[in-house]
């Protein structure tokens, strides 16, 4: 067995390089001279590499959207035996049909550590989802526990990309287009088809993962905001080539179909010695995020805080938004600072990576979650009424706070499991039963 890791640039300074820039044609080269110049596929690609390429997006679809990048990598991905089944373990896809769809509100603490051994791929634990992978529409929603690196095997999603959100211990994720490190309060975007591996500095993790069946995600429209602000497309970093020349056996389960399929490579598929392209994973450091919000009066609504979208083709009807609410001032004046008591047509999934969310005064716990579905009436606890009604309005700091929400257009279904977990809050229709009438005509 020989295994060689090459990283391709350096800083000197431990720091991994990376390109910036949401969407950009990069070109990156772990061994110089490894994307050749000026054509794309060569009659012999050079440092007798194979050229290879992976389209995210149909061949003819705008350019806007379109996203495709080259690989130069050292056996070609389709040397490899046949797939077999494997078990699922917790992990469930579209369309979730275990349970019927449920209108009451949802609220878990976090899901269980795991005892015995369990990597990144081991430890999927599906909450529950919507739309139909085959048909390219809606997500699947689910936890990650791990507490064992991923080294002799190899992941990938041909369901739908990978929005990772961690919640505790840091990641780093070995893809064909290069290495990312990511942390609690960073995410990463792993595009569907993509294949990766994923170590645990801290020997154990958790978080959150919206695995989009429908169009990749991308940037929001900023409209009347301007050329700035929200997310800003120079703070996504992709990584820079680096290849693992490895040859040794090792397993590479695919997401197909909704199921979990394995087989047996004898090299690692992360081989790729230069790329290309624009179809390539990022990461974001939810930090970089520039809050927007009211300077005058009235709470607006959560779409100020979408860093990435997955539209459909309805005008500003989202697949799914990824929405953040993160430590920011609160200056209204005259308003009723939480969130207000809502029903959306759109599926509110919500987690928090730290601290406290200000619309409940307990019980949402990081790595906890909540699903509010279509329709479904909620808002602020009865404690954080009495609270935001009654406050001194100066302008407040809110910090010590990361929240997120998945939001979707259709309901989402739970699975089986999560619905009959001992860690689902069974009292969660308890946190509005302190509100009372206070009518006076
Ligand atoms: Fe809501």
């Amino acid at each position: 067995m020989t295994t060689t890791l090459s990283t391709g640039a350096t800083t000197g300074t431990g720091i991994r390089p990376y390109l910036s820039g949401f969407g950009n044609e990069h070109s990156s080269e772990a061994v110089p001279g490894a994307v050749p110049a000026g054509r794309n596929s060569p009659q012999r690609a050079p440092l007798g590499v194979y050229a290879e390429q992976i389209s995210g997006t149909a061949f003819t679809q705008p350019r806007a959207v379109n996203r495709r990048s080259w690989v130069y990598r050292i056996m070609p991905s389709a040397a490899h035996p046949a797939f077999r089944r494997i078990d699922n373990g917790l992990l469930r896809s579209a369309p979730f049909t275990e349970v019927e769809p449920d209108p009451n509100r949802l609220r878990w603490d976090a899901p269980p550590t795991p005892g015995a051994p369990t990597d990144f791929i081991d430890g999927l634990y599906t909450v529950g989802g919507n739309g139909d992978t085959g048909s390219h529409a809606g997500i699947g929603i689910h936890w990650y526990t791990a507490n064992r690196s991923m080294t002799d095997r190899y992941f990938v999603d041909s369901d739908g990309e990978l929005l990772v959100v961690p919640e505790d211990g840091r990641l780093t994720v070995h893809t064909e287009l290069g290495i990312l490190d990511v942390a609690p309060g960073e995410i990463v975007v792993i595009p569907r088809g993509i294949r990766f591996r994923v170590e645990l500095p801290d020997g154990r993790a958790r978080g959150y993962i919206c695995e989009n069946y429908g169009a990749a995600f991308t940037l929001p429209e900023r409209g009347p905001i301007g050329a700035n602000g929200l997310a800003n497309e120079r703070d996504f970093l992709a990584p820079v080539a680096a290849f693992e020349d490895r040859q040794s056996a090792v397993q590479v389960v695919q997401k197909f179909g909704g199921n979990l399929w394995a087989a047996d490579y004898d090299h690692s598929p992360l081989d790729v010695v230069g790329w290309h392209g624009d179809y390539a994973p990022y990461k974001y450091d939810l930090a970089n995020f520039m809050t927007i919000g009211t300077i005058s009066f009235d709470h607006p609504d959560p779409s100020i805080f979408t860093v990435l979208t997955s539209p459909t083709d309805a005008p500003g009807l989202a697949n799914a938004d990824f929405v953040i609410f993160p430590p920011r001032w609160l200056v209204g004046e005259n308003t009723f600072r939480p969130p207000w008591y809502h029903r959306n047509i759109m599926a509110e999934f919500m987690g928090l990576i730290r601290g406290v969310y200000d619309a409940k005064a307990e019980g949402f716990v990081p790595g906890g979650a909540s699903l509010h579905n279509t329709f479904t009436s909620h808002g602020p606890d009865a404690d954080t009424y009495d609270k935001a009604s009654s406050a001194e309005l100066a302008p407040h700091k809110l910090d010590d706070t990361l929240a997120f929400m998945f939001e979707t257009r259709w309901s989402v279904v739970p699975t089986r499991h999560a619905l009959d977990a001992p860690h689902r809050q069974s009292d969660y229709d308890a946190v509005w039963q302190g509100l009372r009438r206070q009518f006076t005509p």
